[in-house]
C-alpha cells in the first residue's frame, strides 16, 4: 500500500524462487498457479500490516504488462474483481514504470523533490536492459526509448552463466556475492558492440544539456519530435554467455561444474559459505571477470547515452541494479560527469507492489483509470 506515491504503508512479496530453482528458471505456467495460490493471501496481509481496511483504499493499481500473459492474466482478474466490488477505480501500470517510480517514491520519501532533467533511466532486470529519457508535464510522465538489449536482458545473463556454472537459480544474486573473492582481470571477455549507423547523426541532435529545468519544467525536445534519426545505444549479452560456455570447454571445467551442481543441489538453502566451498580460484576468477565485463557494458553504454543526450539525472533500476558492483561503478563513474545518479534501496530494485503503486499515483491524480475491457500485454511497450 503507497499513500500518495510517496510513502510506502506495506510491501508485502511474496516471493517464487523455490518453485523455479528446481528448473534453473522461471517456468511459466507454474509462475501464473503461484500468483493464483498467493494473490488473495498477499492483498489481505498488505491491509493487515498497513493497518486499513479493503473500504479504506482511494484506487488500485495493477500491472498491464510486459511479463508473462498468465500471471498477468491473474492479477488483472483479481484486480478488476476487487474493484468492482469495492466501487473503486483501477489503475493498469507499465511494470518498468513502475521500476522507475520506485526511485521516485524514495526520493520524494527521503524529502528529496527537487528533480532535474533531462533524465534518462537504466531499467535493468531479467527481461529487460531498457535505457529510457523520460519527461514530466504536470502530473503525467512519457518516455522515449533510446535504447535495448537486441538478444538477452542483463539479470538473464547472469542467471544463465549461473547455471551453466552450477550456481543454481537466480543468478544475479549468487554472483553478485562470489565475485568479490575473484580477480575480475584473470579473464577477458569483449562484449558485442552494436553497430549504429544512426549514431553518425547525433550531432543534429539539441544538446538537452543546454536547456535544463528542474521539476517537470520538462527541458529541451527530445530527438525524434525534432525529426532527426535518434542515437541509439542497444545491448547485447547473448554472445558473453556463449564466450563463458567456451572458456569452460577449452578449459575443462565441466567435471567440477557438475561436482559443485550436485552439492549444492544437495544443500537446502545454501549460503554463500556453501558456494565458497564448492568454488576454487579459478571458478571466483571467472564470475569475477564475467561481473566486470557485464557492469563495465552497461555502465559506459549508459554515460555514453547520458552525455550524448546532455542528461542532467540518471537512474539505474530493476533487479540487476541490486548488483553491488554496478551500483558503486555507477556512483564512482556518474559523478566524473557530472551527473547524479540515484537507484532504489534493494528491496525496491527487484519486482515489488510499492513501485506500482507508486506509478499509479500519477495517473490517479489525472484520473487516468482503466477501462473496464483492458487486458494484459505481454509486450506492452513504455511511452
Ligand atoms: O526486476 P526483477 O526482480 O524481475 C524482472 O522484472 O525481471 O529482476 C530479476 C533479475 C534476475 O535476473 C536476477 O538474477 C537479477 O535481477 N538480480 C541481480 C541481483 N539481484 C537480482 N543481478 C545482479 N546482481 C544482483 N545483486
Ligand atoms: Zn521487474
Amino acid at each position: 500500500m503507497v499513500r500518495s506515491g510517496e510513502q510506502v504503508i506495506s510491501n508485502v512479496v511474496a516471493s517464487q524462487i523455490a518453485t523455479h530453482q528446481p528448473y534453473g528458471g522461471v517456468v511459466p505456467e507454474l509462475a501464473s498457479r503461484e500468483h493464483l495460490r498467493a494473490i488473495v493471501p498477499v492483498v489481505r496481509q498488505a491491509l493487515a500490516e498497513a493497518g486499513k481496511t479493503y473500504e479504506s483504499i482511494d484506487a488500485l493499481a495493477v500491472t498491464q504488462g510486459p511479463g508473462l500473459a498468465g500471471a498477468l492474466m491473474v492479477g488483472i482478474s483479481y484486480a478488476k474483481a476487487l474493484a468492482f466490488a469495492l466501487e473503486k477505480p483501477l489503475i493498469a501500470v507499465n511494470h518498468l514504470e513502475g521500476h522507475i517510480h520506485a526511485v521516485l517514491l524514495e526520493e520524494r520519501q527521503k524529502g528529496n523533490r527537487e528533480l532535474h532533467f533531462p533524465l534518462l533511466a537504466l531499467v535493468v532486470s531479467g527481461g529487460h536492459t531498457h535505457l529510457y529519457l523520460a519527461q514530466r508535464h504536470g502530473e503525467s510522465w512519457s518516455y522515449e526509448n533510446i535504447g535495448h538489449t537486441r538478444d538477452d536482458a542483463a539479470g538473464e545473463a547472469f542467471d544463465k552463466v549461473a547455471k551453466l556454472l552450477g550456481l543454481g537459480y537466480p543468478g544475479g544474486p549468487i554472483i553478485d556475492q562470489l565475485a568479490k573473492h575473484g580477480d575480475a582481470r584473470a579473464v577477458k571477455f569483449a562484449i558485442s558492440q552494436i553497430k549504429h549507423p544512426d549514431r553518425r547523426t547525433a550531432s543534429k541532435i539539441p544538446s538537452l544539456g543546454q536547456n535544463r529545468a528542474t521539476n517537470g519544467a520538462a527541458a529541451g525536445t527530445f530527438s525524434s519530435v525534432n525529426g532527426s534519426a535518434a542515437p541509439k545505444f542497444d545491448f547485447s549479452y547473448s554472445g558473453i554467455k556463449t564466450a563463458v560456455l567456451r572458456y569452460v570447454e577449452t578449459q575443462g571445467l565441466a567435471e567440477s561444474i557438475e561436482a559443485r551442481r550436485r552439492a549444492l543441489g544437495g544443500t537446502a538453502k545454501p549460503k554463500l559459505d556453501d558456494y565458497l566451498a564448492h568454488c576454487d580460484q579459478q571458478a571466483l576468477d571467472l564470475i569475477a571477470s564475467f561481473q566486470r565485463a557485464m557492469v563495465g557494458d552497461l555502465v559506459s553504454k549508459t554515460l555514453a547515452a547520458a552525455r550524448e543526450y546532455g542528461v542532467a539525472t540518471l537512474f539505474v533500476t530493476g533487479g540487476v541494479a541490486a548488483n553491488n558492483e554496478l551500483r558503486e561503478t555507477f556512483e564512482r563513474e556518474a559523478p566524473e560527469h557530472g551527473i547524479p545518479v540515484y537507484f532504489p534501496s534493494r528491496p525496491l530494485s527487484t519486482d515489488n507492489a510499492a513501485m506500482i503503486g507508486a506509478a499509479a499515483y500519477p495517473k490517479f491524480v489525472a484520473r487516468q483509470f482503466a477501462p473496464t475491457d483492458f487486458s494484459a500485454e505481454a509486450g506492452l511497450a513504455l511511452r
